[in-house]
């Protein structure tokens, strides 16, 4: 497949999607649904893709990468123009082209490789992807002669009543002899009910002029569907969610129940590892061996180490050593590095920070921008005061150290190895190691007041 040519159509607004995000890039799991198209293509091992952009393109090339090729469509006027302009940017006058229209994002390598192997063998000048729906709605029609040879596709929107009940339907997916595509992308019209110059009547122009077209019927109903709506879009997430699901359970991960269970596409769970319901694993996350995650939880680009406990809390571009437990309730925000053996519980939230092994932060904290050296118990309550209206601020807290509970740190200060802190004391100048700091006024206690003022009531 190395010297086939990939052409892929992404120029459209995606109308139907009402939304501001060019269609190409609206995520399926965490990736782009374009990108998947272009990653089938690459898999399959076709190194040249030309993918065709229009609507939003800046913003299309930069959210599926610089390792394919593009071309700019300026004004969408159908697919058989986009595959052009497609064609403008190939300089090959012979071989095949595999073309794809972008949203179709569960095509799959091995399905684009026995398309090219059909094509070349049957010798025929364009080979269309096509399955056998209950209803083939608003796909294209594959329209067959009696004796079952492909004439022509036609648009949903242009069929007679005949043809709109014919099941078979056009996937979008072709392979063509490049010079027949070239020749006949030249003498499409857009004499139609869109207005458009539709790709799909290449096929009709070359059975018109003797040219033999092949059709290959894909087994699975699942990897011809595309995306026109966000009812298409959440339909084929939950596909492609499920699929993901199932590597990760044969790969020795409990998932109790995967119906509510969000991981994205690129999650690496480890053996072991118990994934309780309501669970998002966005982008990037690397979980290690044995952890047990959620309820509850969302993680995003995080990365776990083994035996780690996380239970409803959230945890975003952070990284969590071995035998850590986090929650619940817990609020872990970007730039966060947590050792090992470290105790989060209710109500702490953290940014930026780091916390050494073994470190206790029960409940009800705050720490920001913070160094917490190993061993160090940070009592209830306990507030980083890292902004001081302008500028953020570091707190050091060292190893061994004692916080206790509903005390303020006002940043930037610091707290040697092994120094205490008295509970309910205002930080505002460093304690040296192993000592003492008190920072709040004296108790005052008024022997037999109480008593008196009960008295003076009668
Ligand atoms: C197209 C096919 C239809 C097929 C279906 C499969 C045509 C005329 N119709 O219909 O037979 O069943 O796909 O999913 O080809 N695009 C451009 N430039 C344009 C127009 C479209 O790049 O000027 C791109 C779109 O971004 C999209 C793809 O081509 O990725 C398909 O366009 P779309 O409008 O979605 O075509 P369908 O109506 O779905
Ligand atoms: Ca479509």
């Amino acid at each position: 497949m190395a010297d086939m040519i990939g052409i892929i159509l992404a120029a459209g607004k995606g109308t139907r999607m009402k939304s501001k995000l060019p269609k190409a890039l609206h995520p399926i799991c965490g990736k782009p649904m374009t990108r998947y198209v272009i990653d089938a293509c690459k898999e399959s091992g076709i190194e040249t893709v030309v993918v065709v952009i229009g609507h939003g393109a800046d913003q299309v090339r930069e959210g599926l990468g610089d390792d394919v090729r593009y071309a700019v469509q300026e004004e969408q006027l159908g697919t058989g123009h986009a595959c052009k302009e497609a064609l403008l940017e190939i300089d090959a006058d012979e071989g095949n082209v595999i073309v794809a229209t972008g949203d179709t994002p569960l095509l799959a390598a091995d399905v684009l490789r026995s398309l090219a192997e059909n094509h070349v063998s049957s010798g025929s000048a364009a080979t269309v992807l096509t399955a056998i729906l209950d209803d083939a709605g608003h796909y294209g029609r594959i329209i067959r002669a009696d004796d079952g040879s492909v004439r022509a596709i036609i648009e949903a929107k242009d069929c007679t009543p005949e043809q709109r009940a014919v099941r078979e339907m056009n996937s979008g997916i072709y392979c063509f002899s490049l010079p027949l595509l070239r020749k006949y992308l030249d003498e499409i019209k857009p004499a139609n009910a869109q207005g458009e110059y539709y790709l799909t009547d290449v096929i009709g122009l070359m059975v018109a002029n003797g040219h033999k077209v092949s059709a290959l019927v894909s087994d699975d109903t699942d990897i011809v569907l595309g995306i026109n709506h966000r009812v298409d879009l959440a339909h084929l997430t939950s596909i492609v969610r499920q699929r993901i699901l199932e590597r990760l359970m044969l790969d020795g991960v409990t998932i109790i129940d995967p119906s509510s269970t969000y991981p994205d596409y690129d999650v690496q769970v480890g053996r072991d590892t118990v994934i309780y319901p309501m669970t998002v694993l966005e982008k990037g996350c690397r979980i290690g061996e044995g952890c047990i995650i959620g309820p509850s939880t969302r993680l995003v680009n995080v990365e776990l180490g083994n035996e780690v406990t996380v239970l409803s809390s959230t945890i975003v571009d952070s990284t969590v050593g071995d035998g850590t437990r986090i929650g619940p309730f817990a609020n872990i925000r970007p730039g966060c590095r947590i050792g090992r053996d470290v105790k989060i519980g209710d109500f702490v939230e953290a940014k930026n920070s780091e916390i050494g092994d073994s470190v206790s932060m029960a409940h009800l904290s705050y720490v920001g921008d913070s160094t917490v050296g190993e061993r160090a118990n940070i009592g209830a309550g306990t507030i980083t005061c890292n902004y001081d209206g302008r500028t953020k601020n570091r707190t050091v807290i060292g190893k061994n150290a004692f916080i206790g509970s509903n005390s303020t740190l006002v940043a930037p200060v610091e707290i040697g190895d092994g120094a205490y802190v008295a509970a309910a004391s205002a930080i505002t100048e460093n304690a040296p190691p192993d000592s003492l700091a008190i920072a709040r006024s004296r108790q005052t206690v008024k022997e037999g007041w109480a008593k008196r003022r009960r008295e003076e009531r009668g």
